[in-house]
């Protein structure tokens, strides 16, 4: 036998690579980005100082992080021709597919990117991928609202230039309340990094066949899509709408949640990790009060979300499954106070994972780890002789 194989579906016991990254302890609740703990980076620190943090391992001096940003401005500029494609996807496409696309065909555009050996080549390709992004989401939202595509502004800082990007509009004078950039820069500070979840396996393993940083991101933003991963932010608001219209009655769908015939799950309970509380989505109910407060919103489903968190909090089946409300449950309800389209929720979860998953795909080539290749159990038919298709 050439070694024993054992069985992990979901890889739910298994250790993919050693990383010095991101720390999770899912029984205390604990969140650190290399080792500085989630609460403190969310109240202190902006989301590009912890991209820079996650990525090159340090909190950066206010010359590092300024050559950082304008080494990212300088390679903000979407090549024309990229319109051309995003022109072809219907109004109705979801921004996800469209953007793991667009993704993807930036490596046209850049080949240089690709083949990337040297960490001098690990880098240009990172502000690039740093500085494109952004206008690739904003273009994408751009497209369904029939908005003129447009380009960022080097006066303002990493998140509002995002913010401006995607909401401007043609011949008016730009302005945001302070609030909704910090709202969202904190939003994208809680998203960063997460270890080895399903979309950062995706993008190590695309990565791990030296595919380049831009497929492996595009492949990654797939993965994110899922409604069991990222996409449950924006299922997570389309199942409190409905709550809503059907009267509020929690106890109705907290029933369906445990009818096993049901295929119905509470979208963004549960988590394979956290056990006991996930902190990001501590630290976003909180925020989600302070937001809806500054901006003057009383948002219903707010409070239908902290019912389902109580009721669920006090019933056996949740308890003994210790499900409760990750990351995803709370951030929806905030994106919407801030204006965001719910098909674009997802969207905001790529735009702050994107500095986790570059954190990864680099360390996992400074580590040369080898090429992702597991093996399987075998369940299938034995040896069969072949037979022509007139005697089949
Ligand atoms: C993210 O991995 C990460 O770190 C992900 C993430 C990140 O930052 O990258 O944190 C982001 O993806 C958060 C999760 C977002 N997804 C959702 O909110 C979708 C709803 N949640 C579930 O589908 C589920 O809880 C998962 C996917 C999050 C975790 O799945 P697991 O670990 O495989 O757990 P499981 O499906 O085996 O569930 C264990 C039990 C089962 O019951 P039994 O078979 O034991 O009787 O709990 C039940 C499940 O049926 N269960 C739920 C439930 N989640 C689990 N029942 C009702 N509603 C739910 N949400």
């Amino acid at each position: 036998q050439a070694g024993i194989i054992t069985l992990d579906r979901g890889f739910k016991n298994t250790g993919s690579c050693e990383s010095a990254i991101t720390f999770l302890d899912g029984e205390k609740g604990i969140l650190r980005y290399r080792g500085y703990a989630i609460e403190d980076l969310a109240e202190k620190a902006d989301f590009l100082e912890v991209a820079y943090l996650l990525i090159f391992g340090e909190l950066p001096t206010k010359e590092q992080l300024d050559k950082f940003y304008s080494d990212i401005q300088d390679e903000s500029e979407v090549d024309e021709e990229m319109k051309k494609i995003l022109d072809g996807f219907p109004k109705s496409a979801h921004p996800m597919g469209v953007l793991s696309s667009l993704t993807s065909a930036l490596i046209a555009f850049n080949p240089s990117s690709v083949d990337v050996s040297s960490e001098a080549d690990m880098y240009k390709a990172i502000v690039k991928i740093l500085g494109k992004f952004p206008v690739l989401a904003a273009w994408t939202l751009r497209k369904k609202k029939s908005d003129p595509l447009n380009y960022g502004d080097d006066s303002l800082g990493y998140v509002e230039n995002l913010h401006k990007m995607m909401f401007e509009k043609p011949g008016k004078k730009y302005s945001v309340d302070k609030a909704v950039i910090n709202a969202l820069d904190k939003l994208l500070i809680l998203h960063a990094d997460h270890e080895q979840n399903c979309s950062t396996s995706t993008v190590r393993m695309v990565g791990s066949s030296h595919a380049g940083l831009f497929a492996s991101i595009s492949a990654g933003i797939s993965a994110l899509w899922g409604p069991l991963h990222g996409g449950a932010n924006q299922a997570v608001i389309e199942m409190l709408e409905k709550i809503k219209e059907d009267g509020g009655d929690t106890k109705k769908f907290m029933a369906k949640a445990k009818d096993k015939e049901d295929p119905f799950r509470l979208m963004g309970f549960g988590h394979r990790v956290y056990k006991n509380f996930d902190p990001r989505a501590k630290i976003i109910k909180k925020s989600a009060d302070e937001v809806l407060g500054q901006l003057g919103i009383d948002d219903p489903v707010l409070d239908i979300a902290k019912g389902l968190e109580k009721e669920a909090l006090e019933d056996d089946y949740f308890v003994k499954r210790k499900l409760y409300p990750n990351v995803d449950f709370y951030s929806g309800i905030i994106y919407r106070a801030l204006g965001i389209p719910v098909e674009m929720f997802t969207v905001m979860f790529a735009l702050g994972r994107l500095p986790g998953w570059i954190a990864q795909w680099r360390e996992m080539r400074l580590m040369k780890e080898p090429i992702g290749r597991p093996r399987q159990i075998y369940i299938g038919e034995g040896h069969r002789e072949f037979k022509n298709v007139d005697n089949r």
